[in-house]
């Protein structure tokens, strides 16, 4: 049986970094209260230059790199986002147009910050199916445009980046199991509840949230998905070596690994310097990780997302 394992990881941040101290003289807050309650520090926020495609092509040009190919080996691209540089086409066409390739298929995937995991449960799909080789599978955002920055309860939460992977064909997984899940009814708590219509913005186009309903639907979710994803793979919590929440608030991380059960030194945090960069949180953290040499092949990561939809999911994989 065909199945597809990460060949190869990549991240991209751009340059500017704001902490919360620079926020602080802007807006009402503080480093104190935004430490405490989210455990970000810093983020990363795009120039006015930058698009979701240009942070996606620096990812996937490094997770090119790492897996030994080039653009043109690569016969499926799927760009999750929330922020697309147009209404359309999509990143994922801009993407591959960037890339320098054209002929396979390119599409974007929206569910929000579930959408990497979305993406990579929908590539392994394709790859198991024998259709497809060479899947790049990417995460990128420039969620600062959708912020509004004088709302202290939500802009101080989020940052721009990119992460991609290359997944291959394999013997052996590899991708392990993905679980998938959405309930639209909940899609007031998170959302950005605006459209462009007659040439006009209608409705609004700021990030809005009921932040403590998110904080509980989050852990509930992402305890719950995990669970059902171990036993997808016929395995238990304690074959996970790492576990990579979306990097959303280092309280809900905590929270999911403790009802988990899992130690905190498997838990991956990198929110504390991205903040949530939305889709793109999760394969930023595996490729930090990857990169600094504490996931290795070999080891059995547990990649969960969740996020506007409402929507979550998880994915087992070994690397
Ligand atoms: C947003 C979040 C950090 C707020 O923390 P909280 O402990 O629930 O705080 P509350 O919303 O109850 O607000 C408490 C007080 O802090 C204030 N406050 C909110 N943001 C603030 C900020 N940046 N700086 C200072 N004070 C702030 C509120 O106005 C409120 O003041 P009040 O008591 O005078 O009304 C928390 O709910 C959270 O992390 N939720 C999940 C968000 C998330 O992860 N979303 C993305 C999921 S994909």
């Amino acid at each position: 049986m065909i199945r597809s394992r990460i060949a190869g990881t990549g991240s991209y941040l751009p340059p500017r970094i704001v902490t919360n101290d620079e926020l602080a003289q802007r807006i009402d807050t503080s480093d104190a209260w935004i430490q405490e309650r989210t455990g970000i520090k810093q983020r990363h926020i795009a120039e006015a230059s930058q698009t979701s495609s240009d942070l996606a092509l620096q990812a996937s040009r490094r997770a090119l790199e790492a897996a030994a190919l080039k653009a043109a080996d690569i016969d499926l691209i799927v760009v999750a986002t929330s922020t697309p540089d147009f209404v359309f086409p999509s990143t994922a066409c801009l993407l591959q147009a960037k890339l320098g390739v054209k002929g396979c298929p390119a599409f974007d995937v929206q569910a929000v910050c579930s959408g990497f995991v979305y993406g990579l449960g929908i590539a392994d799909n394709f790859i198991r199916a024998g259709t497809h080789q060479r899947a790049l599978v990417v995460g990128a955002e420039v969620f600062s445009r959708i912020l509004d920055w004088n709302d202290r309860g939500t802009c101080v939460l989020f940052g721009d980046g990119a992460g991609a992977v290359v997944l291959a064909a394999a013997e052996r997984p590899g991708v392990h199991a993905t679980v998938l899940h959405a309930d639209g009814s909940q899609a007031g708590i998170l959302s950005v509840p605006g459209n462009v219509s007659g040439g006009r913005i209608v409705g609004s186009p700021f990030l809005q949230m009921q932040g403590n309903q998110v904080f509980k639907f989050a852990v509930k979710a992402l305890d719950e998905v995990t669970r059902e994803t171990v036993a997808a793979a016929g395995m238990t919590l304690e074959d996970i070596d790492w576990l990579i929440p979306h990097q959303a608030n280092v309280r809900i991380l905590e929270a999911t690994a403790k009802r988990l059960g899992l130690p905190r030194e498997r838990l991956v945090v990198t929110v504390d310097h991205h903040a949530n960069t939305s889709a793109a949180s999760v394969p930023l953290a595996l490729d930090e990780f990857v990169r600094a040499g504490k996931i290795r092949p070999g080891h059995r990561v547990m990649l969960q997302g969740v996020g506007g939809g409402f929507t979550w999911g998880a994915s087992l994989v070994t690397m």
